[in-house]
Parts: structure tokens; sequence; C-alpha cells
């Protein structure tokens, strides 16, 4: 089975001064977190999509799904951990009540990521289901500028080899109940992406092409810019 996670287990503090976390803000009318649910339940080859939220927030979510989705029956709500890999792991122990096969594949996305299209979901479930493990990305327009001691630039890496990462990021639900179990307490607290325990245990993370539409909505401006362009979109998937 394939199944879709919408991680919403943060509070969103670098948003600055909103009365909710950022993913249960409204554009055109209707939370972030629907917009984005809606994309995963209408996807011809997500069989369930799982909510990881934010624990205060889980009755607020329970009266949006019974508003916006009432007779959804594919809809499952879970609370989310205190990191981002939490959230994804309490997912993946719901799933596991409910069903158990080596090959299901989980397309792991960002709650504040409304602008995610059905190719990326698509092609993340490919590259999963192949590989094991992807990552969505763009390629890096700006050249990259590294620094390990926030002072000066500690190394400059060649601009077409790199990428900003997005979401989705999918994976088989076997490999990362494999990998997240090899990670010590210690790797736990400084990993807080997905794909780079993949690449920590030594698995191969392959590409899945995102587009710069797909904005993550981090700061108060973002999400300016998101009412923006869902105000302005006529149709999904205008690009390739
Ligand atoms: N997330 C999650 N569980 C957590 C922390 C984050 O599911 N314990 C989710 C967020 O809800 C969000 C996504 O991961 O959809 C991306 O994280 P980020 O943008 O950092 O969200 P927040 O943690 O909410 O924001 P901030 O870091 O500003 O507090």
């Amino acid at each position: 089975m394939v199944f879709g996670a919408i991680l919403a287990g943060g509070k969103g503090s670098r948003m600055g001064n909103y009365t909710m976390p950022k993913q249960f803000l409204p554009i055109n009318g209707k939370p972030i977190i629907v917009h984005v649910t809606e994309k995963f339940l209408v996807h011809p080859e997500i069989d369930r999509v799982v909510i990881g939220v934010n624990p205060e927030w889980h009755q607020y979510m329970e009266d949006l799904i019974a508003k916006f989705f009432p007779d959804q029956k594919n809809l499952i709500l879970v609370d989310g951990g205190a990191d981002r890999n939490s959230t994804i792991y309490n997912v993946i122990c719901e799933i596991r009540k409910i069903h158990h096969d080596d090959d299901d594949v989980i397309v792991t996305h960002d709650a504040v990521r409304p602008f995610v299209t059905m190719k990326m979901i698509s092609e993340n479930i490919a590259l999963a289901s192949k590989y094991g493990v992807c990552d969505t990305v763009i390629s890096a327009t700006d050249t990259i500028v590294y620094s390990d001691n926030h002072e000066y630039i500690t190394d400059i890496p060649i601009r077409s080899n790199t990428y900003q990462g997005q979401t989705p990021q999918s994976f088989r639900i076997k490999l990362f109940e494999e990998v997240y179990s090899q990670m010590t307490e210690e790797e736990l607290n400084i990993v807080t992406d997905a794909c780079k325990m993949f690449m920590l245990k030594g698995h191969k993370v392959y590409l899945a092409k995102g587009h710069v539409s797909n904005i993550k909505i981090t700061y108060s401006d973002d999400y300016k810019t998101a009412q923006y362009m869902l105000g302005n979109m006529t149709g999904e998937e205008t690009h390739d």
C-alpha cells in the first residue's frame, strides 16, 4: 500500500505573532493543511493519508476533518512527536497497527507546502518503490556557500552539483524502520532531516524533481506569498 503522511507536528515559531501554528492559517478560506490534505486524498496511487499533528492541536484538527472531510474513510489522525522524525515515526507506528507489508511506501510531506503537485507525488512513489528512498529537490540557482563557523566561507561547492531540498520525502516503510532503529540517541538529536538518516546509514537517496513554486511557509512573508500564489492560480500544475 502507499500512505501519505502530512507532517503537522510543529508550532511554527519562526512565523512570529499568530494565534495558531502556520499549518492552520487560512488561504482562500481554507486552512493550509486542508489544501495539502486534499492533494493527497485525490492522488490515485495513495491508499490512506495519515496526519501527524501537534498534540495540543489534536482536537482542532479533528474538528477540521469533520468540517472539510466528513465522509472520508481514508484519513487517520495521530499525535506528532517532539521533532519531525518522531512525527514520522508516530505516523508509521499508527500505520503498522492497520497494515504491514514489506513493500509499503510512505510519502511524507510538510503540512506547510500547499503547492505540491500530483506529478511530484507520483515520481516520489515510483522512486521510493524502486530504490527505497527519495527526496524532492530543485537545482540551486544561487551559488551555495558553506560556512562551518558562521563567520567566513569554508566551502563553495560546484553550483551544478548543488540542490535545495523540499518535500515530499518518500521511502519504503520497512527501510525507515530499519534505519530509525539503528540511530543512536545522539544521532536522533542532531539529525532532523529524514533523508539524512538514510544517508548516515549508507543508503542512496534518489532525487525527485521539485519546483520553485513548492515553497515552504516558514516566515510570515512566505504566508503572504502563498496567499498571493493561491489567489492567482487558475489551475494546478501549469509548470512541468
Ligand atoms: N513538524 C512535525 N513535527 C515536529 C516539528 C515539525 O511534523 N515535531 C513539521 C511541521 O509541522 C512542518 C514541517 O515539519 O509542517 C516543516 O517544519 P518547520 O517548517 O520547521 O515547521 P515548524 O517546526 O512548525 O516551524 P518552526 O521551526 O518555525 O517552529
